[in-house]
């Protein structure tokens, strides 16, 4: 037993020697180390000796047990040291390094944030509104009495009486006049919720982008240079510009405002539906009876308001043509801004 434990012993140092790699290392390990290792199936017949010699034995095997391991661990060393240095040499740090997905703002938020430095050129503050407001707010400081048929057209999403969720911005003029005195000139972005049935052009939720500005002696033309200089930096300095006439209950006069087809230039094309012209905001005088309604003398203080679309402007600004892009959160939309 004593003469095959020896001959185990020099096989091993033998291999040791000889193995190249570190798997090679942990299989020689596991042939004469293991529980069904060499050395472990010698001992096993360790009980059919004299007690003399079983001592003799046992103290052996440990010998060259603690000699094996030994030699394991001298010669793994290296081996891993060489391994790292191999992928240290495989590794080529000229090549480009892996970018994170790193996120953006969404198209809308960019906009917005353009819409509103123009306006901060100008003079205007930023300021925001709640979405849930009250009747108050959203219809009858705004001109609309309760029975007042516009009301129709800017029917809204109530979350209990008298509360709902606006259905324009316009709100934040009457939040923003009854905290503060003239001079005042705000812009208020934000969310407006409408019960439209949702297609390519309508969403029941959508964002709008309200200004007003209130002072003594401002004038319909103060309102109408206000909005070429936004139209011209937002658009481009080619950009013409016209009024229509309107209604809103809360401005007198009002106007629709157009741009000409930042498409076609105003030739007529499949965007401007042949007319040269788009129209992109509501606007007017700050009617008598909305100062009326936050305590201003209508007499001291004239104001001009307008209200923008933040999506229609979106999807002309970079040619999209169905609104509920903005709202799918769809990655191969997103990942185009
Ligand atoms: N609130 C109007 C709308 O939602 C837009 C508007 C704002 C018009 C301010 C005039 C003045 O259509």
């Amino acid at each position: 037993m004593e003469r095959l434990l020896k001959e185990i012993e020099k096989e091993a140092i033998g291999r040791i020697a000889e193995a190249k790699q570190g798997s090679e290392l942990e299989t020689l390990k596991k042939t004469y180390l293991g529980r069904k290792g060499k050395i472990s199936r010698i001992l096993k017949d360790i009980g059919k000796l004299s007690p003399d010699q079983r001592a003799a034995v046992g103290l052996m095997a440990n010998e060259v047990k603690q000699n094996i391991t030994r030699l394991f661990r001298l010669k793994s060393l290296p081996l891993k040291k060489e391994s790292s240095l191999k992928l240290k040499q495989r590794m080529d740090i000229s090549l480009p390094g892996i970018l994170p997905d790193i996120g953006h703002l969404h198209p809308l938020t960019r906009v917005i944030d353009e819409i509103a430095g123009i306006f901060r050129g100008l003079g205007f503050r930023l300021v925001e509104g709640p979405e849930i407001e009250t009747e108050y707010y959203n219809f009858q400081a705004l001109n609309m009495p309760i029975n007042h048929p516009s009301r129709e057209t800017f029917h809204t999403f109530y979350t209990s009486d008298n509360f709902l969720l606006r259905s324009q911005t316009s709100t934040v003029q009457i939040r923003v006049m009854q905290k503060e005195q003239p001079p005042i000139a705000i812009i208020a972005p934000g969310k407006v919720f409408r019960p439209d049935a949702t297609d390519a052009s309508h969403s029941f939720v959508f964002h709008q982008v309200e200004g007003l500005l209130v002072d003594e002696d401002v004038t319909f033309s103060d309102l109408k240079g206000t909005l070429f200089t936004f139209c011209r930096q937002m658009f481009g300095p080619e950009t013409k510009m016209r009024f229509r006439p309107h209604y809103f209950p809360f401005t007198e006069p009002s106007v629709e405002v157009d741009i000409s087809c930042i498409i076609c230039g105003g030739k007529g094309c499949r965007v401007c539906s042949q007319k040269g012209w788009l129209e992109i905001l509501g606007a007017g005088m700050v009617d008598p009876a909305v100062f009326e309604a936050v305590e201003y003398n209508p007499e001291e203080f004239t104001g001009f308001a307008f209200g923008m679309g933040i999506e229609r402007i979106a999807m002309l600004k970079y040619g999209i043509d169905d609104i509920r892009m903005f709202f799918e959160n769809d990655m191969r939309f997103l990942e185009q801004f």
